[in-house]
């Protein structure tokens, strides 16, 4: 009788769809791949440079005037402030993963180790939203500014060809948009030197971040002085009659979508195989680069409200906007460039990261082998790097920011809670597991960061829920008839 049970669970195994990989396999098969090949070379400011290079980007280029104008009014620095405060709690959580799996492959590759497939899935089909869809969110905001500088060149480009197709026609100065080329064409741009294997060196990147560190502290550094403080009275104007539309609830939906800004740091642990201490250098890089941007950010919020009324702010170019009304002319020049240059490395960062995730969820056997192919010569994934660059191509051309920018918001935050959430379960299930860094206040420091999240993730429009279900549905449906079958370690 105990025989013929055997052979039956044998013949018939149980599909496990929580089946782990184990933190073991994961560093071996990660020494294997790449770890004999990287150079260990970054210490604690390279990584935290290359943290304030993935942060710094559209969110405080272009959403600070959206929201500013849209929902917080100078409200906008109390939501800087709130979201810099809840990343905070999961930078903790990112730091503690990341020093016990310093490998690549970031929130993905630490699920699969704790929730275990499942949860690996929904993790990296989540991920999508962060990096594919960033992506296009900074390639729009790129654009923005771009048509600025053609306009300072006495170039302006028919108006349909720089505005998205789903764009609002009623949307201060957008009219009825077709296709954001300069969008797509910088995604696609960007693509190619991908595919090829440029990838920006450290050396680029840290020059990359000094400049868009110098036009942040100058634009707060001269702005300062032309603030004028009726701008800010009332700080947080009051609500128009409905949630999200001014008022507290304002500033809450302002922190859901300046949340954007903060993405970005949990790239410092994808730089794990790279760092010289991994163990050490990568909190340190998580933390330190969070820590520095949330200053920045609420600076120059505050003078970018303080300079002009806030009305003035729905602008594709609100910084330099700001900067042009303090009447000094080389600043507005230089946050228009800063802002190209600074987005170009973080519109750079996302695509290869996308593709690196897929890289491993194919793998895992979670994703059809293809985006796992290196290309014979160049040693990328030529391929995956491709179809994900036209994706993001139109999405870019055919989204705008505001819809791109909640979508990646809240997709990410999700991803977030579960990073917390792994941390509390390893903590229970591998209590014994060496931590080179601890999050403090186990379980309240993640259980914070879940909760903030999650009312981050509250304070958004029902129809980027409904975006968000229908995005998770079409995913759990990949997994459940392809994923599932495929994957080598259920
Ligand atoms: N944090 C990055 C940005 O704002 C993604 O562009």
């Amino acid at each position: 009788m105990a025989e013929d049970t055997t052979t039956i669970r044998t013949t018939a195994p149980k599909r496990n769809y929580f089946a782990r990989k184990s933190v073991d396999d994961i560093l071996a098969e990660s020494d294997r791949q790449e770890g004999g090949r990287l150079h260990r070379a970054l210490g604690p400011v390279s990584l935290t440079a290359l943290g304030i290079g993935g942060i710094i980007g559209a969110g405080i280029f272009v959403l600070t005037g959206t929201v500013a104008a849209k929902f917080a009014g100078p409200g906008v620095v109390i939501s800087f402030a709130l979201s810099g405060v809840a990343c905070a709690f999961v930078a903790l959580c990112y730091a503690e993963l990341s020093s016990l799996i310093p490998v690549s492959g970031s929130a993905y590759t630490y699920t699969y180790a704790t929730l275990g497939e499942l949860f690996a899935w929904i993790i990296g089909w989540d991920l999508v939203l962060e990096y594919g869809l960033g992506a296009a969110t900074v390639a729009v905001g790129w654009s923005g500014y771009f048509n600025r500088v053609l306009h300072g060149f006495g170039v302006d480009l028919p108006s349909q060809w720089t505005t998205a197709f789903f764009s609002d026609p009623n949307h201060a100065g957008s009219g009825h948009g077709l296709f954001n080329i300069p969008a797509a064409l910088v995604i696609l741009g960007l693509t190619a030197l991908l595919a090829r294997g440029t990838r920006e060196s450290s050396l680029f990147n840290n020059i990359i971040v000094l400049v868009k560190v110098t036009v942040v502290l100058i634009v707060i550094v001269f702005g300062v002085s032309h603030v004028d403080i009726a701008n800010w009275t009332p700080f947080v104007p009051e609500n128009a009659g409905e949630f999200g539309h001014y008022g507290w609830s304002g500033v809450l939906r302002g922190a859901s979508v300046v949340f954007f800004s903060y993405i970005g740091f949990d790239a410092v642990s994808t730089a794990a195989q790279e760092a010289r201490l991994p163990q050490r250098d990568v909190p340190i890089g998580i933390i330190a680069s969070l820590a520095i941007c949330t200053v920045l950010f609420i600076g120059v919020a505050a003078v970018a409200t303080g300079v002009i009324p806030y009305a003035k702010l729905n602008v594709p170019d609100p910084i330099a906007v700001a900067m042009d009304a303090t009447g000094i002319g080389w600043i507005a020049w230089a946050v228009k460039l800063g802002a190209l240059a600074g987005l170009t490395t973080v519109i750079l960062a996302l695509l290869f990261g996308q593709t690196r995730v897929f890289y491993a969820m194919a793998h895992d056997g979670l994703l059809p082998p293809i985006f796992a192919r290196l290309h014979a010569t160049w040693r990328t994934p030529a391929i995956s790097q491709t179809v994900v660059g036209v994706l993001v191509a139109l999405a870019a051309g055919l989204f705008p920011i505001e819809i791109l920018d909640e979508m990646v918001s809240i997709g990410t935050l999700s991803a977030f809670a579960l990073v917390c959430g792994a941390v509390i379960h390893l903590r229970r299930s591998s209590p014994d597991l060496h931590r080179p860094f601890r999050a403090p206040g186990i379980p309240w420091v993640p259980i914070v960061g879940i909760l903030s999240c999650f009312a981050l993730m509250a304070a958004l429009p029902i129809e980027t829920w409904i975006r968000l279900f229908v995005w998770m549905g079409a995913g759990l449906l990949f997994y459940f008839f392809y994923g599932s079958r495929h994957a080598k370690h259920g």
